[in-house]
């Protein structure tokens, strides 16, 4: 900085007079000056904000937590309001004792904390016939990343005795959209949670306040929000959004389906074209987030040339399965064009693919599960854009 900054030699108003006491927010709020860090819709991609979605704002964070008032949002409904004395959660079909507990019941089971990342399927879906949406919150921002408490899936079903018979269960939103999935038992039985709280307080109303699933790295439909209803059965039901939404139709005509694990994936969050280069050359942080549905993150790769040559990103923060991962390459920037890449490998080996490789496989039809990977050119004025590299 030029000598005789202002900022430095002299006394600012926030050095001079006292500021607001502990009364004026009971709950607080971020920054003034981070009033840009929020959630946005894309007007054009739905036909009405009821039945839509809102993106986290993934180039504005940090680490791997979302925090709670920046999770995106989707409902099919809208935001169901339900006070919490008057909700309910029944457990029937193929078993013992159907049974209905209120919150304070599942209050009263052993509860756990777990970290897990819930993206959408559809995340990345606009991309599928290349370079779209300016900006990572609109390219991936379908995700987020939160510790959860709340009460293991296995506890309940022990409690009502799924019969031996019992395969399958359907779980149930008591919102408008009354959003229903099929889940296979060794699933609900396995790492499934039934959930309260967000980071610590209660789950925000659009993220199913009071009681929602947790389904540990798959896809986020199936994370039912307002969950009121789980139904064991033999077969998966076929409902709407397991049939005509959320499978994929290839190209020979037939469509995949059950996919319910999400795939490897990661993506640079800085420099992004919503988090330009405004300072120049030299020192560069980059950095972004990395994610499997199987598990951990191993290692992330990142090229600045598009792909001809990889550096191994540094991975800092916990490195937990199932959830966000962040990751930096710390450059000394030239000046000149770069085109950024980041490529994730989980620990099952699974190797995050280009794009291309994708459209080979599952042809142009598709809009779910888009795990390629992603570019962003950089000029040398620092302006970062969308683009496609063959
Ligand atoms: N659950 C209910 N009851 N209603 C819904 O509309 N949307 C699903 C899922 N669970 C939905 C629901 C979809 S498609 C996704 S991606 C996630 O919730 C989104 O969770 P979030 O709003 O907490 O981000
Ligand atoms: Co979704």
């Amino acid at each position: 900085r030029a000598a005789g900054d202002p900022l430095i030699t002299e006394i600012q108003d926030w050095n001079r007079y006292p500021g607001e006491g502990v009364d004026v927010a009971p709950y607080g709020t971020p920054s003034e000056f981070e009033a840009n860090v929020v959630r946005r819709s894309v007007p054009w991609l739905t036909a009405d904000p009821v039945s839509s979605i809102n993106f986290t704002p993934l180039h504005e964070l940090d680490g791997i937590i979302t925090p709670n008032g920046l999770c995106f949002e989707r409902h099919h409904g809208g935001t169901a309001t339900i006070d919490p004395a008057d909700h309910r959660l029944m457990i029937h079909g193929l078993v013992d004792t159907p049974l209905v507990f209120t919150m304070e019941d599942l209050k009263r089971f052993p509860r756990e904390n777990r970290v897990y990342f819930l993206e959408c399927a559809a995340n990345g879906g606009m991309e599928w016939k290349g370079a779209q949406l300016n900006g990572c919150q609109f390219t991936h921002g379908m995700i987020h990343c939160v510790v959860y408490t709340g009460v293991p899936l296995r506890y309940l079903l022990e409690e009502a005795g799924v019969k031996t018979s019992g395969k399958w269960l359907l779980a149930e939103g008591a919102d408008a959209s009354a959003m229903t999935r099929s889940i296979p038992i060794d699933k609900a039985l396995d790492d499934c949670l039934v959930a309260f709280k967000m980071n610590g307080e209660s789950l925000r109303p659009e993220q199913g306040y009071p009681l929602r699933l947790c389904v540990p790295g798959w896809e986020g439909n199936m994370w039912v929000k307002w969950l009121r209803r789980l139904e064991i059965g033999d077969a998966p039901w076929a409902q709407r959004e397991e049939t005509s939404k959320y499978t994929d139709l290839l190209a020979g005509g037939k469509a995949r389906r059950h996919t319910w694990v999400m795939d490897v994936k990661s993506v640079i969050t800085s420099p992004s074209p919503q988090a330009p280069v405004t300072h120049g050359k030299g020192p560069l942080v980059i950095s972004g987030l990395a994610w499997s549905g199987s598990g951990t993150i191993k290692r992330v790769d990142v090229t600045i040339d598009g792909g001809r040559t990889w550096q191994t990103a540094r991975i800092d923060g916990p490195s937990l399965p199932k959830a966000l991962h962040r990751f930096y390459l710390d450059i000394n920037w030239d000046g000149s064009e770069l085109l950024l890449q980041s490529r994730a490998i989980d620990d099952q080996g699974l190797v995050q693919p280009t794009k291309n490789a994708l459209r080979a496989a599952r042809g142009g039809n598709s809009i779910y599960h888009n795990n390629g990977i992603q570019t962003w050119h950089v000029n040398k004025d620092g302006v970062v854009e969308n683009v496609e590299v063959s």
